[in-house]
């Protein structure tokens, strides 16, 4: 196993300077304490409490459903675990989207009451003044285009983005939007590999590409996902690290068979 530990905690500039000097940039997604320590120690840059909790954690359809307070919850637990990675959280959908002032608020309450470093928000143009408006206040924001898993209902599902010119072009000058508007980073999800790559030449942050191809200045996943315990979870873009779904079946099937046939516990396993 290789590990990359820093030395320090990781830092927002830290993150632009990755991508001055040519440095990968690693984010994965973690929504509890255990795993976030494990990812933490194994040496990943940024741990991102993803909405995708509410798929993962919570078992809805949808991202659409988790609460601001949910997050926070979640949050709180990834932040105490973190030692070096830079933690960012989701703004879950609803609490950046209705105006600036409740955008901002929303946005210091993850920060005062989780401990986290960061929020991401997704979207370009209609919503880079509420951006503006929480890197003023002192809350470093994570962008997110291409794919944006809230917008579903607007989509009408979760395919490819930005292959037609005019959704590439857009997505270029929403980049730029959110680069000049202060974003330390901007995840790129679900779009061709050339665009992505042209993105990431063409603005100052780094990029972070979720199947988005290998030109951005890091990658991202879910962390089930990679671990292999969303079994049914196979997109072209994910590699599976690890095939833990069949461990953690194999595990408690075995724990079954030994309470009921009286073999667990065992004289040495018992006061
Ligand atoms: O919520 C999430 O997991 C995300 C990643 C896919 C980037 O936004």
């Amino acid at each position: 196993m290789s590990v990359h530990v820093q030395n320090t905690r990781m830092t927002t500039t830290r993150v632009r300077q990755m991508k001055q000097k040519g440095e990968k940039i690693t984010m994965l997604t973690s929504y509890d304490f255990t795993l976030a320590r494990l990812a933490d120690e194994a040496g990943v840059d940024i741990l991102l409490v993803g909405d995708s909790a509410s798929n993962i954690v919570c078992g809805n359809q949808y991202t659409l459903p988790i609460t601001l307070d949910e997050m926070i919850f979640l949050a709180k637990g990834v932040v105490r675990a973190a030692q070096h990675s830079l933690v960012v959280v989701d703004m879950p959908f609803g609490s950046y989207q209705v105006n600036d002032d409740e955008a901002v608020r929303n946005a210091i309450r993850i920060l005062k009451e989780s401990g986290a470093d960061a929020v991401k928000l997704e979207g370009g143009q209609e919503i880079a003044g509420a951006i503006r408006r929480m890197i003023q206040a002192g809350v470093p924001v994570c962008g997110h285009l291409g794919l944006t898993p809230q917008s579903v209902n607007q989509f009408g599902g979760y395919g490819i983005r930005a292959k037609e010119d005019a959704e590439a072009e857009k997505l270029i000058a929403d980049a730029k939007l959110l680069d000049q508007a202060g974003c330390f980073c901007i995840v790129l999800e679900k779009i061709p590999a050339a665009l992505a790559q042209r993105v990431t030449s063409e603005i100052s942050c780094p990029t972070i590409g979720i199947g988005a191809g290998n030109g951005t200045d890091g990658q991202v996943l879910v962390l089930h996902d990679m671990l292999g315990l969303n079994e049914g979870f196979k997109p072209k873009f994910l590699r599976q690290f690890a095939h833990l779904a069949e461990e953690i079946h194999k595990a408690v099937g075995d724990y079954v068979t030994a309470v009921k046939d009286c073999s667990f516990p065992s004289a040495e396993e018992s006061y």
